[in-house]
């Protein structure tokens, strides 16, 4: 028996006979980039978000580099993120001639610390790039003064977490929702994944929503007239056609998501494996979508290779920290800089999650589990 850690397949056959009616109707019209179907995906995102403003684009990383642009980074500014999240998170930022400035994340939730934000704020602090790891928000409410202060820009990287929520205030608030822009990837893994790449930037004003328009349209105010140089970052009219059908299955799959983590959750208390298995933490108030279940385990790359050779496919999210990575060197971090993310990578194994998991391949997961920790 092998045991994926996703399995498009199944989902596809589920949406099949919609999706391809989708694509015809795109063919039919002949009209491939932007258009009509981008205009209305990004209506029923931005309605489902309760958002004010969707703008669709190539990939969640151009989604990031967009809202940067639009939020007025360059040279000589800082951008204050994650160290313990997916490489696009800190190149948006590099992209544009700023330096990443990261804070170190919350051993439990794996999301950034707010404490260790307000300690990286300086005088050239101009955005903060919160990344909802996994599928579960950070803390948003406890976003420090300092950087409201500095007027620096908000940029939500949703792009493991389209749909999660947080409890603040008497309001739930998804991601993308908390005032600034949130950055959104649909690729083909992610819960809302396209067929191919594609992104979303949502906004608040009306002036972003109007650069982020322009800026995914090589910085054109009207055809053949540029102000400003922006990315050749349009989405596809396929695409979209594919995520407004999908998108109409997103909360039935995240609650199947949700179900397969509380049996793993049951599963692993009946296993007496609560002391080489730590669970991932659903913090209170929040909404996790599990895009990944990602536990901390015990002799990690054993236990990784050990289920390989049984046919379960687990992976390991991340296993070096952005500070890290040889390409950001000068930024003049060094190993010991950001000790929690540091020790996650050598902790975390992400176990088979996709809405279509049967009960039978997760209690086959924890066995193989409960095998290699009692023998
Ligand atoms: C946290 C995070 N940020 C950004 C991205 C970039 O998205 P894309 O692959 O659509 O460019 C990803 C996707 O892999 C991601 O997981």
């Amino acid at each position: 028996m092998t045991i994926p850690s996703f399995d498009l397949k199944r989902n596809y056959a589920r949406v099949e006979s919609e999706i391809k009616e989708a694509i015809d109707r795109v063919l039919s019209s002949q009209h491939f980039i932007l258009g009509p179907d981008v205009a209305a995906f990004e209506a029923e995102a931005a309605a489902y978000l309760e958002t004010p403003y969707a703008v669709g684009c190539a990939s969640g990383s151009d989604a990031l580099i967009l809202a940067l642009m639009a939020a007025g980074v360059g040279p000589g500014d800082e951008v204050i993120t994650s160290p313990f999240s997916f490489f696009a998170t800190a190149s948006c930022i590099t992209r544009l001639g700023a330096k990443p400035v990261f804070a170190d994340v919350e051993p439990d939730s794996y999301n950034i610390s707010m404490e260790g934000v307000a300690g990286a704020v300086t005088p050239r602090t101009k955005a903060f790039i919160p990344v909802h790891l996994f599928g579960q928000l950070c803390k948003m409410e406890d976003t420090p003064d300092a950087l409201k202060e500095k007027n620096a820009a908000l940029v939500e990287d949703c792009a493991q977490a389209f749909g999660a929520h947080r409890a603040h205030g008497g309001r739930i608030l998804r991601g993308g929702a908390w005032g600034g822009f949130g950055c959104f990837s649909f690729f083909p893994t992610k819960n809302l994944g396209a067929y191919g790449d594609a992104g979303m930037a949502t906004c608040f004003a009306e002036s972003d929503a109007k650069e982020l328009s322009r800026l995914r349209v090589h910085g054109a105010t009207e055809t053949y007239l540029h102000e400003e140089v922006g990315l050749n970052s349009r989405m596809d009219s396929i695409q979209a056609a594919i995520l407004r059908v999908r998108l109409r299955m997103i909360e039935t799959w995240t609650e199947e998501r949700r179900d397969a983590a509380r049996r793993y959750g049951l599963l692993f208390a009946e296993n007496g494996l609560d002391g080489e298995i730590t669970q991932p933490a659903e913090t209170p108030g929040n909404r996790h979508t599990y895009h990944q279940y990602v536990v901390k385990a015990v002799r990690r790359d054993s236990l990784h290779e050990f289920l390989a050779g049984r046919g379960i496919v687990t992976r390991v999210y991340y296993p070096l920290p952005l500070h890290l990575q040889p390409c950001f060197a000068s930024a003049g971090y060094k190993k010991g800089s950001l000790p929690v993310s540091e020790a996650l990578c050598g902790e975390v194994l992400a176990l088979p999650m996709f809405p279509e998991l049967l009960p039978e391949e997760q209690e086959a997961v924890v066995s193989a589990i409960a095998e290699f920790y009692k023998g």
